[in-house]
């Protein structure tokens, strides 16, 4: 009899080996080209015709007729657990497996590196076991089945929707298929099954081995050693030293722990990675070696000490990202090369911490955290979103909560990097979760466990399943308040804050000022790195995959739900990431880079004073030179700063320099080569203004002679040679991702009808009134010099909580470069500006814009002074009356972003559409979190600002 084990919530998998954490070395890979076959459902029949597929790959990726599809947190069917759809897609592979003769007398195991989301696996006909856990391998041994020398049938079996996609409802697309590696590895008979190893910041190790023999009974005599470190150490058998023999905890399993303490030992941290080797052998009777594994490890500790998480009794910050397994070509299939990029940018852009949302990653992500410096909250696959209540005390479901967890926490203990386990997201809270971070407590009391459900409806509520307040998307006066409150017992670090759908997160700058002020704060995790774009053909005819820039090919885009005809779906919430399908960095990248910076400068009474603000290291590893606004870089010694230090810096003259604003940037550099940057890789770039501007804004140096009375049309609008549209009220932006709850009250803002009042005219001056509605009254007094035209602009609005409040123009064509003095060379907002660096930029316009997924509003610049469009066409300036002012020249109108799903539907304009803008609204985070901040707001009232336009 056949179980359906895919609707069988109480199985988590049979014949399935238990989960370790060691790597046998002896392979025989299988990924590759395998036969293939896609049915309806998993009952129905195998049939004659085979295809062909990648493994590792997802199906859904590879065009064999099943394909992605997007939901949040809504499963993809109407009905509760335990339906199940009919049409429940189901990968059978197969190929024949011939493994090398010599492997005669070894034991042989399946690995199977991840299947999406149930696992059947058969050799030659015979059914050999199951897994459930769609990121998580499964093994299964198959000594005494395949037969070394002699062909056997592997068929693996991958059905699509099971009960356990009840507990893999996340946010991002439901794929199928193989997703990680399969191989067939082999071992002695008598081998290793498992080791934990513990290494404490006091140099103490400990090494656990376990072991086994294939024929079931333990032979007498067998021995474990250890080495540890380049300079290879015996370790002692300490626990049980006074018996002669290993320790048999029975007939079959045996158990032996080794000691050593390392002197002088190097802890590992986030910012001094450093590793050891510990290498485990284990001996025959005769001494031979029959097994052995190596292993990098780092000593550290972490504790809870008060309301504090310490790493080797450091409190440190925790600059954290959310990170999905994620691939735009592949769906979630990843080379070594991508899971190091992952890593390498985010630590380029000084991101200490992350958090495997909402399942293992990839397990060579973990190896690579540990040797280039992150902290991992490593979480378990369980999300059972939209039947949280249900699921989380749901006896049937007791089993795969345990288990999915206990497997995680098996794979992963040894590694340094991984300084929280997470029970997973999302999932309300039960019974279900307290047996998981039961088990959790008893294998490893080393780490904290974290559950957001579990602290989610109060946050003083003593329960069993969390050690950490880890809060998303809270207010910050909500974290601020309570961390203040004297009633806060956890650490507080926000497992999701700062949500990176499109152009946002504002208000970074005020997070980061408010954690590192306010004891009991810590950090947190912003929402999310990857954008989860698809890369997907548009036309047939177009040639290889490519991108560059965050930008698709031509005749490709980067596709979001819907885009695939799933339905329902939930468009493109899946792109709210940090960088871009390809991984180029968003803008939001470079605030975060200088937030995190090691190193900060203030300036204040005649003193430059940095600051090193590491936890653990010095500034050796770093050089830096200087620039003041306008000059050449100078290179500096940094001063010799113990973490959390300062000192002083020499300071330039200045006083020989130019009149003006003089801003000093001290570009901070690698000395040497990191394991994630080479020597000379920008880190950041701190900057402080010495010298305020000294002369009236906008520059009236140029506005001397009165000009001839200004050109306008008959609708009092100005008429000028480099512009196609005069400039006018702009009270709209295209909407943001996070301006959704605004979009339909700011609809009447887009269609503004202007309706012109009159035009008086004073020799060079005239006076423009112009009404738009009841919504705002514009008076727009322009007057002619030679050469330049002033412009003073007094607008009353009568419309609560606006975009912006700004004029709009057109450029002819040809006038294709920007040069601007203010805030650069990123984009940058009122509320997203921290990253940003006063100086003279230029760029060509069509880099000025940046291509959010969903095309909106995009490519300001904030603070800007004046700025020049020069090209074919000519040239032309704007000079700004404040340094708050926002800009953004691109080639689109906001309502043609408006009207765009993709960026392929957008069709670039010939001239510039510049937005010279008095207020602008902050980006906030509120397409999933808090709204900016009351300051960011736009209110009614009455703006008046200037600017003179030079052509
Ligand atoms: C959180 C969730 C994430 C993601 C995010 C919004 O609630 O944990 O998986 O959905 O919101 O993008």
């Amino acid at each position: 009899m056949t179980v359906a084990v895919w609707r069988e919530p109480a199985v988590s998998g049979w014949g399935r080996l238990p989960m370790h954490a060691l790597d046998h070395p002896e392979r025989f890979e299988l990924d590759g080209v395998w036969r293939f076959q896609l049915l309806h459902d998993p009952e129905e029949a195998v049939g004659e015709s085979w295809g062909e597929i990648a493994v590792p790959g997802c199906w859904t990726m590879q065009d064999v007729g099943d394909h992605p599809w997007y939901t949040n947190y809504r499963m993809p069917w109407p009905e509760p657990p335990p339906f199940l759809p009919a049409d429940n897609p189901t990968g059978v592979y197969e190929r024949e497996v011939e493994v090398p003769a010599g492997w005669a007398g070894r034991r042989i195991v399946l690995h199977v590196g991840a299947a999406e989301s149930v696992l059947l696996v058969e050799l030659d006909g015979e059914a050999v076991g199951a897994s459930k856990d769609s990121h998580l391998a499964a093994e299964f041994d198959l000594t005494g089945r395949v037969r070394p020398g002699e062909r056997s049938v592997l068929r693996l079996t991958v059905v699509k929707w099971s009960d356990g996609s009840y507990l893999e409802d996340q946010d991002h697309w439901w794929q199928a298929g193989i997703t990680r590696p399969v191989f067939l590895y082999a071992t002695d008979p008598l081998h290793l099954t498992d080791v934990r190893v513990s290494a404490d910041m006091t140099g103490e190790l400990a090494v656990d081995a376990f072991v086994a023999h294939g024929a079931g009974t333990l032979p007498a005599g067998w021995s474990v050693t250890a080495t540890v470190g380049d300079q290879p150490l015996e370790l002692d058998a300490a626990w049980w030293a006074d018996r002669v023999e290993q320790e048999r905890v029975s007939s079959y399993a045996g158990h032996t722990r080794l000691v050593a303490t390392v002197p002088d030992v190097r802890l590992w941290t986030a910012e001094t990675p450093y590793t050891y080797e510990v290498k485990v052998f284990l001996h025959r009777p005769d001494g031979a070696v029959a097994d052995q594994t190596s292993l990098r490890i780092g000593f550290r500790r972490v504790e809870i000490v008060g309301r504090d998480l310490l790493v080797n009794g450091v409190r440190v910050f925790f600059r954290g990202v959310n990170r999905h397994d994620f691939h735009p070509v592949t769906g979630r299939v990843l080379s070594a090369a991508d899971l190091r990029a992952d890593l390498v940018t985010m630590k380029r852009f000084g991101f200490n911490a992350v958090r495997t949302s909402h399942y293992p990653n990839d397990p060579r992500l973990l190896a690579l955290a540990d040797e280039l410096g992150l902290y991992v909250i490593d979480e378990a696959n369980i999300e059972c979103h939209a039947y949280g209540h249900e699921l989380a005390d749901d006896p049937l479901y007791t089993g795969q909560f345990v288990e999915r967890v206990s497997r995680m926490v098996r794979r992963d203990v040894n590694h340094p990097s991984v300084i929280i386990w997470s029970l997973g997201n999302e999932s309300d809270y039960g019974a279900n979760h307290d047996a998981a971070a039961g088990w959790v407590r008893r294998y490893d009391p080393t780490r904290p466990v974290q559950y957001e459900g579990a602290i989610r409806d109060d946050w003083e509520r003593p329960q069993t399943a969390s050690d950490i307040l880890c809060p998303m998307y809270p207010s910050l006066d909500s974290i601020v308040e309570h961390a203040r409150s004297g009633r806060q017992t956890l650490p507080l670090i926000m497992c999701e804050y700062s949500h990176a759908m499109g152009n946002s997160n504002g208000t970074l700058a005020e997070h980061w000022a408010a954690i590192e002020s306010t004891p009991g704060l810590q950090g947190g995790f912003i929402w999310e790195f990857w954008d989860h774009g698809l890369l997907q053909r548009t036309d047939p005819a177009a040639g290889d995959p490519g991108w560059s820039d965050g930008v698709a090919a031509p005749g490709w885009r980067w596709a979001y739900g819907g885009d695939f005809g799933d339905e329902p779906n939930d468009g493109n919430f899946c792109a709210d990431g940090l960088v871009f399908p390809d991984r180029t960095p968003k803008p939001a990248m470079y605030e975060h880079r200088e937030l995190a910076a090691p190193i900060r400068l203030t300036y204040s009474d005649g003193v430059l004073t940095v600051r090193n603000r590491q936890h653990f290291r010095d500034l050796s590893w770093l050089s830096a030179s200087y620039s003041v606004t306008g000059s050449s870089p100078v290179a500096v010694a940094l001063p010799d700063i113990r973490p959390g230090g300062s000192a002083a810096l020499a300071l330039p003259d200045i006083s020989e320099m130019s009149p003006g604003e003089a801003w000093l940037t001290l570009r901070v550099v690698t000395a040497h080569d990191e394991p994630w940057a080479p020597a000379g890789t920008e880190v950041c770039a701190p900057q402080v203004r010495l010298r305020a501007e000294t002369r009236p804004l906008p520059d009236r140096a140029a506005l001397r002679r009165p000009g001839s009375p200004v050109p306008l049309d008959d609708h009092g609008l100005l008429v000028h040679p480099l512009l196609s549209r005069a400039p006018e009220l702009s009270l709209w932006r295209a909407p943001i991702d996070n301006d959704r709850d605004h979009a339909s009250s700011w609809e009447v803002l887009a269609g503004l009808a202007r309706r012109l009042v009159d035009v008086r005219r004073d020799g060079a001056r005239a006076v423009v009134r112009a009404e738009y509605g009841d919504v705002a009254t514009h008076v727009q007094e322009i007057t002619a010099y030679d050469g330049a035209l002033l412009f003073a602009e007094t607008v009353t609005v009568r419309h609560d909580d606006l975009p912006r409040v700004g004029m709009v123009f057109e450029t002819v064509a040809g006038l294709d470069h920007l040069d601007w003095f203010g805030l650069g060379p990123w984009e940058c907002y009122p509320d997203r500006r921290f990253g940003a660096r006063v100086d003279r930029h230029a760029a060509p316009v069509d880099e000025l814009f940046t291509p959010y997924v969903r095309p909106q509003e995009s490519g300001g610049r904030f603070g800007v002074r004046r700025f020049t469009l020069a090209g074919a066409a000519g040239d032309l300036t704007v000079h700004l009356d404040d340094d708050r002012r926002q800009v953004s020249v691109t080639r689109y109108r906001a309502a043609d972003l408006a009207a765009a799903r993709h960026h392929d539907e957008l069709v670039p304009r010939a001239g510039c559409v510049v937005h010279v803008d008095a207020v602008h609204r902050g980006l906030g985070t509120a397409s999933c979190g808090p709204d900016t901040l009351p300051p960011y707001l736009i209110g009614p009232g009455t703006y008046t600002w200037s600017w003179t336009l030079t052509a």
